[in-house]
């Protein structure tokens, strides 16, 4: 069994109160931070940890605080990203229905080590239901003096709101989320200036992830230090995944970083391996936006070696034989499961999130859907396949946020790694489904 650092206490009876917290050892990393350490004390233990964000970037946490722009008299923000929208990823819902103690306590340090006053935690408007666990848990903090003026005698104050959004993916991208949150339409600013300078009413702003922002907990009670032995190389700590799709065990793990790929898919205490006693195709390991890995490529890195979840295993080979461990949405697909009706899926969900800013994103991922269905529904031509591998090009890169890059990068890899089955859609249309236009996925397995 790993260790686990997040979800230890998920089971005990009432840790969604504060009482309950407390009992387990919650509000330590609290009361260590302010009372015996400097903020910039507290900064160096989260840059010893090694932490990155988990967020999808997996930029270090401690790096980015340190471009907080300390210069000016301006107020700083730090703001939590509960946006999770990504397909596949639901881990942050977890941590923060179950044990919503954690992110208000990782708030209050990671604010105090940063020198804000207030502090917003931004939650998609789907998780309404979480929003008031939170402010329950929020004004609880309130009421121990965990929160407010002058915590705990040691004269540091600091408020916390929660603020929904309105149901838009854009608007985890950090820059959308701030306008969004500024009370205007989630649209991506142009970076630099990167919010560490200017964000939020254009005063310094760090965003940071839910699951980041819990980790500072363990990483204060413990040390940076303790929290860097778990790990390989750059990929230190816990993690948790989201794991989805045809397994045994669907849900959300936390893994120490460095598990091996086919242990995480087919070890008891993780998935269970694929449901029905079928074999694996292929799988998303880090969201809907990163490329998907076949079977041949899962398991192994190029030079034989087995796959790790770890950033730089999950990416080895670049695109071309890897993936990224993104924000951790792994989604597992069974010998039976249609690729070209999963990138029509994903196409679909992108086309419709786009905010529509930049032409290339909000052209081409409309035109992306348009093709996909098309040779999903059986009025596909052979050219459909190189028109969507040109129009992934043209958007990868030519955006002003990595929306259009994460719309672009599935729709290559499934090309990449299953044009025969694009192929097969076109060359087989009327084998896709059956009289009564129910989808067969079975009917699809033969080979071209
Ligand atoms: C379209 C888009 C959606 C995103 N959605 C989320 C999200 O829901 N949650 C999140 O933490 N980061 C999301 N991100 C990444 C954020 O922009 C940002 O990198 C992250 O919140 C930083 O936190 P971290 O450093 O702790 O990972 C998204 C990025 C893009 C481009």
């Amino acid at each position: 069994m790993g260790r686990k650092l997040l979800l230890e206490n998920l089971d005990k009876p009432e840790i969604n109160t504060i009482d309950g917290y407390i009992k387990y050892g919650g509000y330590r990393a609290l009361e260590k931070a302010l009372k015996s350490m400097t903020p910039d004390e507290v900064t160096e233990e989260v840059k010893k940890s090694g932490l990155r964000g988990r967020g999808g970037a997996g930029f270090p946490t401690g790096m980015k605080w340190s471009f907080l722009d300390k210069s000016t008299d301006k107020p700083r923000y730090l703001l939590c990203n509960a946006d999770e929208s990504e397909p596949g990823t639901f881990k942050d819902r977890l941590l923060m229905e179950k044990i919503p103690h954690l992110l208000v306590e990782g708030m209050i340090v990671s604010s105090y080590a940063l020198g804000c006053r207030t502090s917003y935690i931004y939650i998609r408007g789907e998780y309404m239901f979480i929003l008031r666990i939170l402010e329950k848990a929020i004004a609880e903090a309130y009421a121990k003096g965990y929160l407010g003026q002058n915590i705990l005698g040691t004269g540091y104050s600091l408020d916390l709101h929660v603020h929904p959004g309105a149901g838009a993916y854009i608007c985890g991208e950090e820059t959308a989320l701030i306008e969004s949150l500024e009370g205007k339409r989630g649209n991506p600013r142009i970076k630099p200036p990167f919010p560490a300078i200017a964000g939020l009413y254009n005063c310094p702003t760090i965003v940071n992830n839910v699951e980041s922002i819990a980790a500072v907990v363990p990483i204060v009670n413990n040390g940076g230090e303790d929290y860097a032995k778990i790990g390989i190389g750059k990929s230190t700590g816990t993690k948790l995944i989201s794991a989805s799709g045809n397994i045994n065990k669907p849900g959300v793990y936390e893994i120490e970083l460095g598990v091996s790929v086919e242990e995480f898919i087919y070890s008891d205490e993780y998935c269970g391996g694929i449901a029905n006693g079928l074999d694996i195709k292929a799988c998303v390991p880090g969201g809907s936006s990163v490329p998907i890995l076949p079977k041949d490529l899962l398991f192994k890195q190029s030079d034989g070696s087995p796959r790790l979840m770890t950033y730089e295993s999950l990416s080895e080979g670049g695109f071309a034989t890897g993936s990224m461990l993104g924000s951790g949405g792994f989604i597992v697909f069974d010998e039976k499961a249609c690729i070209v009706r999963n990138t029509w899926n994903f196409a679909r969900f992108y086309h419709h999130e786009s905010c529509g800013q930049c032409s290339p994103c909000r052209e081409g991922t409309g035109w992306m859907e348009r093709v996909l269905h098309n040779i999903e529904y059986g009025h596909g031509k052979m050219e459909d396949i190189d028109l969507l591998w040109d129009i992934q090009r043209k958007i990868e890169g030519n955006t002003i946020c990595p929306l259009g890059d994460a719309a672009a990068w599935p729709v290559a890899a499934a090309i990449r790694h299953f044009r025969h089955e694009f192929e097969y859609h076109v060359k087989y249309p009327h084998r896709v489904f059956d009289a009564d236009h129910v989808y067969q996925p079975e009917m699809k397995m033969q080979t071209v």
